[in-house]
């Protein structure tokens, strides 16, 4: 047994091996959320170091004991790029991209989840509370439990769980089910993806599942309650405000709108490159506004960042060609020699580059056809200290159900998408300013401190019920 008090089970560690063999901490939304609870208590990370057949022993990294679980080069590709993201990724998204069921990614995927349940057996103290991460790690809440059965667990679920009638594909529907009943709290971004999931046991399980818990039996005969609910994730809200404060990166928006030959208006688009993000239809949108001479390259430039993701997935692969012939033709069809219709970068930036990319831009467009939340409308609002700019959202977003006063569109309807482009485009500063003043307040009021903090509140307080 270890002296772990908190053990976060995630995919990835929260950390990045630079050129030299040295570590870097990876700027995600979740590490700095867990960073003030890791160092009051005695925390570990378990996690893969990101690279195949990278070994690494147990190291202490700024106040977390971080465990590396290696994977092959076949692991890689059958347990992270097979069934995690070409299987799981494109069901829970709604069937976007077709699913592949392979028994060898299954098989790798269960054995894979069994190494990460071990290490973090090995490494949590006595009554500890773990608390796994993502799609990636389904199975690891059960097979903790088998192992400790001492230790609280929480499971947390950043994708969307989908309506019974897609998830029911799945080959493996019941030992997944099985493998996130494990847990004592599972926590979605929506209450609609509680509900899903709570069909889903139903159907498959025949429990019963009320608002207060679905009612698991043991094996001695008695039962325990799992919670599942929404627990909507957010963002580091006093870090965007820092960031958007700073002169540097104030001047740098000036910069980059000078750069773009100071068009009337910027639109962003700042997505992994995958296929939910629906990048394809906001360009299809914008380039039928410039064909209809709704708009020209003179008064609006598209900035699209896509950063490089799962470039060895067939579908990943695709899409990237899809979009790079898209924009090919759009920029062929409208550029001029000062202007460009899409500033397109395949590249990934660091975070107070984004944040100057979002103080230049008058209207931000998120256009995903699904998507758990999405935390770029999140950071886009946190930064607009001057309450303008326009967020763009699709109603298919787990955001959309906290941003309210954001234009709402469904991405699917091109027309649609066209006149909310115009509308955000020509909307007067005071209804900007009445919109993005609403907006802030949400994402200040919850910020990814107090999701952490109401998450490990929930599974206290789980323990305690079924502990008595
Ligand atoms: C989504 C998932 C995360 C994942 C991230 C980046 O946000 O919910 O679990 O880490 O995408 O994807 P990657 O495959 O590079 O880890």
């Amino acid at each position: 047994m270890g002296q772990a008090e908190l053990v976060v089970v995630a995919n990835r560690l929260p950390v990045d091996r630079d050129a030299d063999g040295g570590w870097r901490t990876s700027p995600g939304g979740l590490v700095t959320a867990l960073e003030p609870v890791m160092r009051t208590v005695d925390g570990a990370w378990v996690g893969w170091p990101g690279q195949a057949g990278l070994e690494v022993e147990p190291f202490d990294f700024e106040g977390t004991h971080l465990v590396p679980v290696s994977l092959s080069a076949d692991e890689v590709e059958e347990y992270y790029e097979g069934f995690s993201n070409d299987t799981i990724w494109p069901l829970y998204h709604d069937v976007i991209a077709a699913p592949r069921y392979r028994r060898e990614w299954w098989n790798a995927y269960r054995k894979v989840n069994e190494r990460f349940a071990d290490a973090a057996a090995a490494v949590a103290a006595p009554n500890a509370t773990v608390w796994v991460q993502d799609y990636q790690l389904q199975l690891v809440p059960q097979l903790i439990r088998e192992r400790r059965p001492d230790v609280t667990i929480g499971y947390f679920h950043h994708i969307p769980f989908p309506a019974y009638g897609l998830f029911a594909q799945l080959p493996w529907r019941r030992q997944v089910i099985e493998g996130l009943l494990g847990a004592d709290v599972i926590g979605f971004q929506r209450t609609a993806d509680a509900s899903n999931f709570a069909r889903a046991v139903h159907r498959q399980l025949r429990y019963e599942t009320r608002a207060s818990g679905i009612r698991v039996p043991r094996e001695d005969g008695t039962s325990r309650v799992v919670l599942a609910k929404a627990f909507p994730i957010s963002i580091d809200t006093p870090t965007y405000l820092e960031m958007a404060a700073r002169p540097d990166i104030r001047e740098r928006a000036a910069q980059i709108r000078e750069e773009l030959g100071n068009p009337a208006k910027i639109l962003l688009g700042v997505d992994r490159l995958d296929y939910t993000k629906g990048i394809r239809h906001r360009m299809k949108a914008f380039g039928e506004l410039l064909r209809d001479g709704r708009l020209s390259v003179e008064n609006a430039t598209l900035v699209q960042v896509a950063s490089p993701s799962r470039e060895r997935v067939a579908a990943y692969v695709q899409l990237r060609d899809e979009i790079e012939l898209m924009v090919g033709r759009v920029n062929g069809t409208y550029d001029t020699m000062e202007h460009t219709a899409i500033r397109y970068l395949h590249q990934s930036f660091p975070r107070e580059e984004m944040v100057a990319l979002y103080l230049a831009a008058d209207v931000m467009l998120v256009t995903a056809l699904r998507d758990g939340m999405n935390l770029v409308a999140k950071e886009y609002i946190a930064s607009r200290l001057d309450n303008k700019g326009v967020l763009v959202l699709s109603e298919f977003t787990g955001a959309a159900d906290e941003l309210g006063s954001a234009i709402r569109i469904n991405p699917h309807d091109i027309e649609g998408l066209k006149d909310a482009i115009m509308q955000a485009i020509d909307m007067p500063a005071a209804e900007q300013s009445r919109r993005m003043r609403k907006l802030r307040k949400r994402v200040q009021d919850h910020d990814v401190q107090d999701w952490s903090h109401t998450f490990l509140g929930a599974l206290k307080t789980a323990r305690e019920a079924n502990a008595s």
